[in-house]
């Protein structure tokens, strides 16, 4: 039985995995609607419709479900170049620039991105946003040893950081690369997302940040009516 259960997502995914080609290398994204993705994958694979396909997950979570829906995995490192890249997003702007790492895999979910030919976005129109940052945080990956030197960086760009707690855990959320989390809120929403970018990773002890900025090139955009192109 299916993982994730919406009808809009599960349209716009059934969609985003028709652009697979056979032998393609692709790159399976984290969270509800990248999940999905994969299963859709995974169903045109069972079902002999695309062949040879390998896959890069940009997470545990990933790696599992490509797993469970019989996706053949493969590591970065053995694969010179990413066809397609299917994720989700927390917040999308009018020039496809987005915030992501609403579930912390945004780091390996940029190397990923960032190495595909064509990243693919998936969301619903209630991601879709005038200026990022209104009401999203943006998700900064950093290494524990230099958390509070970081978190007084970020104060300095203006941000009101917050470490993520994990919610079935005391204390933060680790991530997949055993980092923690922090949250930090723009506010008055972000006027320079690729300054913002560039400042943020510049702070040492900082991973990677969620702006993901000029790195996607489709968006599709649930709606009531099944799903949409964003039309920039
Ligand atoms: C993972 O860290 C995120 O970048 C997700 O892609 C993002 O949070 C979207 O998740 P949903 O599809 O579950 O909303």
């Amino acid at each position: 039985s299916p993982v994730f259960q919406d009808p809009l997502k599960r349209a716009v995914a059934k969609k985003a995995v028709e652009l697979v080609k056979p032998g393609m290398i692709v790159g399976l994204g984290t969270g509800s609607t990248a999940s999905m993705a994969i299963e859709e994958l995974g169903k045109l694979i069972g079902a002999g419709k695309v062949k040879d396909i390998q896959a890069v997950a940009t997470s545990y979570q990933a790696r599992v479900l490509a797993r469970q829906f019989g996706v053949k995995t493969v590591d970065l490192n053995d694969v010179n170049v990413i066809d397609i890249a299917f994720d989700g997003a927390d917040e999308v702007d009018g020039q496809m620039n987005v915030i992501k790492g609403g579930g912390a895999a945004h780091t390996m979910e940029k190397v990923v991105n960032t190495m595909a030919k064509k990243t693919v976005i998936l969301v619903d129109q209630s991601k879709v946003v005038p200026q990022l940052g209104l009401t999203f945080p943006v998700p900064v990956e950093v290494l524990p040893f230099a958390i509070s030197p970081v978190l007084r960086s970020l104060v300095d760009l203006g941000g009101e950081p917050e470490i993520r707690s994990a919610l079935r855990k005391d204390g933060p959320v680790i991530t997949d690369l055993g980092n923690m989390v922090v949250d930090v809120r723009f506010p008055g929403g972000i006027k320079d997302p690729a300054e913002l970018e560039r400042r943020i990773n510049m702070i040492p002890g900082v991973v990677e940040n969620g702006l993901f900025i000029g790195i996607v090139q489709t968006v599709l955009v649930a709606t009531k009516d099944a799903e949409e192109t964003l039309i920039i």
